[in-house]
């Protein structure tokens, strides 16, 4: 079963605006929330007349991942897609973070995909409905990061992955991508200028990753034709760190 309703978080910017449009052109319903409300205004505007709906909502609140879980369950009942795709990089070592910036990434980076993907389950699980989940970690999860809090979450979001997949399996598959240096994006704009020349440097293929390119690997994990993966990763990488 392929899915046909959608939630893609973080979708006013980068690989979750690019998302939205690939599943739009799909003719899927869409549902994304942002803490960027003009990104949100002009991404309706955008697809103004297609089926989307668009949520001001911070994934590192429970209580607004339950307000929004609460309006897309009312709103959608249908619903068998979740893409926890919102992420926040600060881009500095480890010794230059408060702890409240600590609570703050590993909020909006785990805590968020934790709160809504245990939602989204508990509403088709009693029901036997099938569906899938995509999680964005990094090859930073995989490899390491100058920013260790970054590293740590997105390694996070590879367990959450491969869990998850054991939790809800067999009904809902549970897939993770895990991007190498996506360019145009303000996460991009972040990276140390050293580690941005290393990350162009280990790539095998020519070309820029671009927003798009990952989300065509996030609506392969949505479909059908992925069908026996679950507890997955796939490298959006061009080849990059080799492991
Ligand atoms: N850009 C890269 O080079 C890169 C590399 C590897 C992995 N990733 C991961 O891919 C995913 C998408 O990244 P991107 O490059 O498109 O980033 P981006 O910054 O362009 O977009 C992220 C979106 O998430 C939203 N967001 C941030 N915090 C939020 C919150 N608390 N609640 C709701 N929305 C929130 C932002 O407003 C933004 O629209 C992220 O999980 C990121 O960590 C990115």
């Amino acid at each position: 079963m392929s899915v046909d309703t959608v939630i893609v978080t973080g979708g006013a910017s980068g690989v979750g605006r690019a998302l939205v449009g690939r599943l739009l052109d799909a003719d899927m319903t869409v549902i994304t929330c942002d803490i960027d409300e003009p990104g949100l205004k002009s991404l309706a505007d955008e697809h103004r007349g297609r089926p989307l709906d668009t949520h001001v909502t911070d994934v590192a609140s429970h209580e607004e991942c339950d307000a929004f879980m609460d309006r897309v369950l009312a709103a959608h009942p249908g619903v068998n897609g979740l893409v926890n795709n919102a992420g926040l990089y600060l881009g500095r070592p480890v010794q230059d973070y408060d702890d409240a910036t600590i609570e703050r990434v590993i909020a909006v980076n785990i805590k968020g995909p934790v709160w809504l993907s245990r939602r989204f389950a508990a509403h088709l699980l009693p029901a036997e409905r099938r569906g899938a989940i995509v999680n964005l970690a990094s090859v930073a999860g995989e490899v390491g990061s100058s920013d260790a809090l970054y590293g740590t979450v997105k390694a996070g979001v590879i367990g959450l992955t491969k869990s998850n997949a054991m939790n809800f399996a067999p009904y809902i598959r549970v897939n993770v991508v895990s991007p190498g240096l996506i360019v145009n994006t303000a996460i991009a704009d972040r990276i140390p200028d050293y580690r941005y020349a290393e990350y162009k440097r280990q790539e095998q293929l020519d070309g820029d990753i671009l927003p798009e390119y990952v989300a065509d690997v996030c609506a392969y994990l949505l479909s059908d034709r992925s069908r026996i993966l679950t507890g997955a990763l796939l490298r959006a990488d061009n080849g990059s760190y080799p492991r």
